[in-house]
């Protein structure tokens, strides 16, 4: 009978069974810790880890164990962010190269991911990864995303690829109307960002849709919850465009919760740099993530160059 494979990155160990995940590491204080997870809640921020490539800062599968992307290289972490592990020396962090880290972590998903569980979808629409070994679902893990190498177009907007998602049906897309003058028909498209989003196949993957210098905007349908709680390092910006999705606001450091933030269609909300967000979306929801890609960010808010506080950025302006 096959059995899960178990995989070591630095000091750190990795088993599943048939339930959980469990990350065995070293501490300073000489105890040796072993963390579990349920097998699926494992599985979800693994496989966003790897598809944003560590993205911004702090990724935590929970409150124990995660990466934080320093560009380059990786600090993989268990303990460490938690108030009464930290306090109490159970906790042990490595600063890894980024390649690695991604490495390892692919390999995990490959062997432990199987055919009837895929990692990016909402739990009605997908299996569980509990039980023994079985097929892997290489596909999902290794999903593309679709490149566009020109301006999307109203005639790209019913690909039968993307059927409009069962949490959307029965929305009304409004489309403008255009009038071009013959002859530059090409130059022009419409779209309409509501039904590209109503089609989007996987939750809480942000996709880019457009690029201003450091700007971008990177809308996503979510439903349930953020597999990650993420610590950014930097301000974003949420525009909730429909549906509802509850934010735990937390101290990135010590995990403590600081806010609940309720959001409704039309709400814009600005997260700063030195908290942690969780998501919670109790139906499939749309959510415009405003991004800024700065690669000096981090430095320019370490330095007080830029702050790290939203309320700040009005203070500074007006002075
Ligand atoms: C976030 O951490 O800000 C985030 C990540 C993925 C999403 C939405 C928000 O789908
Ligand atoms: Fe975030």
């Amino acid at each position: 009978m096959q059995t899960y494979q178990e995989f070591q990155l630095g000091a750190f160990r990795f088993t599943r069974d048939d339930y959980f995940a469990h990350v065995f590491f070293p501490t300073a204080s000489g105890k040796p810790m072993e963390h579990k997870m349920d097998i699926d809640a494992f599985l979800r921020p693994l496989q966003r880890d790897v598809a944003w490539s560590f993205f911004y800062g702090m990724v935590k599968f929970d409150d124990v164990f995660g990466t934080i992307n320093h560009y380059g290289t990786v600090e993989v972490f268990g303990g460490k962010y938690h108030k009464a592990l930290k306090q109490n020396g159970l906790w042990h962090a490595e600063e890894l190269k980024r390649g690695e880290v991604e490495k390892v972590f692919i390999q995990i998903l490959e062997d432990w991911v199987p055919a009837d569980f895929d990692p990016f979808a909402a739990p009605r629409e997908t299996g569980s990864s509990i039980g023994p070994k079985r097929e892997s679902n290489l596909n999902a893990i290794h999903r593309k995303r679709v490149v566009t190498n020109r301006m999307a177009k109203q005639e790209d907007r019913q690909d039968p690829e993307f059927p409009v998602n069962a949490g959307f049906k029965g929305m009304d897309f409004q489309y403008g109307e255009m009038h071009i003058k013959p002859g530059h028909e090409q130059k022009f498209g419409l779209v309409n960002l509501y039904e590209y989003l109503a089609r989007s196949d996987v939750t809480w993957n942000p996709s880019i849709v457009s690029v201003l210098e450091h700007s971008l905007f990177c809308p996503t349908t979510e439903e349930h919850r953020l597999p990650v709680k993420h610590g950014n390092d930097r301000v974003e910006w949420f525009i909730q465009l429909n549906g509802k999705i509850d934010w735990e606001v937390c101290d990135q450091n010590t995990g403590e919760l600081k806010a609940y933030v309720q959001m409704r269609p039309g709400d814009v909300c600005a997260m700063p740099s030195d908290i942690q967000h969780q998501g919670f979306a109790p139906e499939r929801s749309m959510l415009l993530v405003w991004e800024n890609a700065d690669p000096k960010m981090p430095q320019k808010i370490a330095s007080g160059a830029v702050p790290g506080d939203p309320d700040k950025m009005v203070t500074m302006k007006g002075e």
